[in-house]
């Protein structure tokens, strides 16, 4: 969750460290700080809030060693205050860390036995009393540090600095991700390439398990047996200029933007587009015969595999069973022969979505992961890989990356479909040729932002507000109330239309606005139905919805009219104005947008 970066440089690397801090932000940003050797002595500077207060702390009270690490938290043990914020340090070594201690507890309490005095809330702190105290024993750095990880559990990713030692960084590796980056007699550590591009694009991954010793001249890896390993170098094309903010105010609103674009680029590696064919990659599994497939996801990507379920279900009529990766981890659901499980994700580092294709796989799954980032953990463990070709998405509220995933996923559906015979080929190039449109529609329903104004002045006096929707709206209803709530902090819940009725209508009145979402379908008549439920206890209506505003039979507080489109790409439309909804009133409210308060863009942690 947390971002770590090290440098080994030939010059000051405060301002880099700082730099390559920035591009991590999207993985947490309660507090920041640096630590480097200074003239042999370790030194740091920490503090909370954004990388910014960090920065004006660094200009009035420098640090200028060329060997340095530094983090930007997301607060897992103990408050965001800069007390607990990393590095932490004793006089002989400074960690940095990403992920959980599991055993700190234990660890502390035999430390400050033998005297190892702490001084924050954090599990990390374990870390380096552990290693300090096999230093004290006359162990070298590496010897200790080596020690060290046969005491932790959990999951982490570290980066380690040592009083006396310039030209030295140990970094260590389990279950949260780390990358080497390879300079010119400068050598880098980063929770990903991102981080590192301004510097380098060489790059090594390293594996579960891993540690390294990095010096300028170069890196050595040991796997967790303690034996040498080589780990590929490859080239990872991070370019600066894909994470920044060009003319938008926010990354939300480019990424929001730029779905066009990435949705073309999606379906151009799925369809066949010249004849209107589905060309999927091969899973390495019949397709024909699977009995059964498996989704599991977190929050908006969960959401992207609901739509899918009721793809698979209605195309392919193949069952589907999906649930959220943190309650499917510990099911210990039964599963079936030969099937096929299927993981979504922007990051593809989300621990409960990784946990539980661990599960699947160890199950005898056929494991396919639709992931937004190629060289992720999810998508290394994956037998078949489905990237989404979203590019880098910065902003916290997903956005580019749910319509990519439903791309990928919708070709998915259509391709079982055609492996089953449950569609004939006429149906495939209508549906085919749907998806091809769909860059097209959502091109024009970006340009109408005026549409927006009056809505979200209903809105951001709201409370609460109710999401509805049916079939497969139901799952765009579900991301419409998330969207809301985690960029503009108004209580909002999706439901199902038809459950109106059993609950949730107890909450309507005049104050509550109820968004809509009701493409003019075979279930249409059923939502208006109850729209009216609404209408009839003073509800504000806001209908999305391809019909006519008349045909909801009743006052509306809102209309977006969308296009007529054939029901299959209705989900990948109707995220636009759900979308737009959220990004307009968190502005109008005032939020931080890209980096709501609470969240990170990668939840690595349970
Ligand atoms: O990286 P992932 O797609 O696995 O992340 C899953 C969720 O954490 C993520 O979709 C989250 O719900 C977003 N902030 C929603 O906008």
């Amino acid at each position: 969750m947390c971002g770590i970066v090290g440098i080994l440089g030939k010059s000051a690397v405060s301002t880099n460290l700082v730099e390559a801090l920035r591009r991590l932000e999207y993985r947490g940003y309660d507090s920041a700080g640096i630590a480097t050797v200074e003239a042999g002595s370790l030194a740091r500077r920490r503090a909370e809030g954004k990388l910014r207060n960090l920065e004006t702390r660094l200009l009035s009270d420098p640090l200028d060693g060329r060997t340095g690490i530094g983090h930007t938290r997301w607060a897992t043990h103990g408050r965001p205050i800069e007390r607990n914020a990393h590095p932490h340090m004793t006089a002989k070594v400074s960690v940095v860390h990403n992920g959980i201690i599991e055993n700190f507890r234990e660890l502390k309490a035999t430390l400050e036995a033998k005297g190892h005095r702490f001084e924050t809330d954090t599990d990390t702190e374990a870390v380096v009393h552990l290693i300090s105290d096999s230093l004290d024993r006359g162990l070298d750095p590496v010897a200790a540090v080596q020690e060290a990880l046969q005491h932790i559990k959990g999951a982490f990713a570290l980066g380690i600095i040592f009083a006396g030692y310039d030209d030295l960084m140990i970094a260590a590796r389990k279950g949260s991700p780390l990358a080497i980056g390879h300079g010119s007699g400068e050598m880098y550590l980063g929770s990903d390439a991102i981080a590192l591009a301004p510097f380098t694009d060489t790059i090594t991954y390293l594996e579960d398990g891993d540690w390294a010793v990095l010096r300028r001249s170069g890196v050595e890896i040991f796997d967790s047996e303690g034996a040498r390993v080589d780990r590929p170098v490859i080239n990872a094309v991070a370019s600066s200029l894909l994470v920044d903010k060009g003319n938008y105010r926010h990354f939300m609103l480019k990424e929001i933007h730029e779905q066009p674009e990435v949705i073309s680029h999606t379906l151009a590696s799925y369809l066949d587009m010249a004849n209107a064919r589905v060309a999927f990659p091969d899973l390495g599994v019949d397709l024909a015969k699977i009995s059964r497939v498996t989704i599991s996801a977190c929050g908006t990507a969960y959401y992207a595999g609901l739509v899918a379920k009721y793809w698979i279900e209605r195309f392919a009529r193949l069952p589907v069973d999906i649930d959220v990766a943190s309650e499917m981890r510990y099911r210990e659901t039964p599963l079936p022969k030969d099937g096929l499980a299927v993981f979504v994700s922007q990051s593809g580092e989300t621990a409960d979505t990784l946990a539980t294709l661990r599960y699947c796989k160890d199950n005898g799954q056929r494991i396919a992961s639709v992931v937004n980032v190629r060289s992720s953990t999810i998508a290394r463990e994956s037998h078949a890989v489905l990237p989404t070709l979203a590019g880098p998405e910065i902003g916290v509220a997903s956005t580019k990356a749910f319509t990519c995933q439903l791309s990928v996923l919708a070709g998915l559906a259509i391709a079982i479909a055609r492996a089953r015979n449950t569609i004939t080929p006429e149906e495939e190039t209508e549906l085919v040729t749907a998806l091809t449109e769909v860059p097209r529609h959502m091109a024009s329903l970006l340009h109408h932002d005026e549409n927006y104004l009056s809505i979200t002045d209903v809105l951001s006096k709201a409370r609460d507000v109710l999401y509805l929707g049916r079939g497969l709206s139901f799952p765009i209803a579900l991301e419409g109330a998330l969207k809301l709530k985690e960029i503009s902090y108004i209580h909002a819940e999706g439901y199902a239309a038809g459950e109106l009725k059993h609950g949730p209508i107890a909450l309507i009145d005049e104050t509550v606005p109820v968004i809509v979402v009701a493409p003019e379908d075979e279930l249409f008549e059923k939502t208006v139905s109850n729209l009216q439920e609404v209408a009839a206890r003073g509800g504000q209506i806001i209908l999305i919805s391809d019909a006519e505003p008349e045909k909801a039979g009743c006052k509306l507080a809102g209309h977006i009219q969308m296009p007529k489109v054939a029901p299959l790409v209705a989900p990948l439309l109707y995220a636009i104005p759900i979308q737009l909804i959220a990004y307009h009133t968190a502005v109008q409210i005032g939020t931080d947008v890209d980096q709501p308060r609470n969240l990170a863009k990668s939840v690595t942690v349970e």
